[in-house]
């Protein structure tokens, strides 16, 4: 996968903990001793882990819900390492959707990333469609910048634009 190339650094960069499962997420900073319970912030009332938060946890899954439905995509919310091998498998090539999957994951991963830490350190929360809003305008934005505009990729991906709001 060429994340690096088609997708925001940071996003990508936080894709990649994600898939190497190095996030200090709350179960790891309990057994550390540095937290003393390994709650999820979005009080679902099980343990955060990089699992949970991916997108096992209710609150994350139906972000993730969203933004799939947005890519057109209609299944079922797969453990973690089966949503990575389903990204490896169905977002290979530039094609439009399969860019626009990949760009899709790695922003979703990162607001839901940035929200837990949010709502961790900074006792500030934002609900799943502002959440939603933000992948939606990232994405977007990276579309908008490409050098040959996705935007142009015709009628057949029509759909598509109009829920990433590609067309103005
Ligand atoms: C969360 O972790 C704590 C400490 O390991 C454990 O005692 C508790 O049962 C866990 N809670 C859930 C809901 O799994
Ligand atoms: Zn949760």
């Amino acid at each position: 996968m060429d994340w690096h190339s088609s997708c925001i650094y940071k996003h990508a960069f936080c894709l990649w903990l994600a898939i190497m499962v190095a996030h200090r997420t709350r179960d790891k900073l309990l057994l550390l001793g540095i937290v003393d319970s390994a709650l999820c912030p979005f009080n679902c009332g099980e343990n955060e882990s990089t699992e949970h938060l991916f997108f096992a946890c209710p609150f994350t899954q139906q972000i993730w819900m969203q933004i799939l439905n947005m890519c057109n995509v209609k299944r079922q919310i797969a453990p973690w390492s089966d949503e990575i091998q389903w990204m490896i498998d169905h977002s290979r090539g530039n094609k439009f959707p399969q860019t626009l999957r990949k760009l899709a994951f790695a922003a979703t991963i990162y607001h839901v990333w940035m929200e837990r830490n949010r709502r961790c350190f900074k006792n500030n929360f934002l609900n799943p469609d502002h959440i939603i809003h933000k992948i939606q305008g990232h994405v977007a934005a990276k579309l908008w910048s490409q050098k040959n505009p996705m935007v142009q990729a015709g009628e057949h991906y029509l759909s598509l634009g109009c829920n990433w709001g590609l067309f103005g």
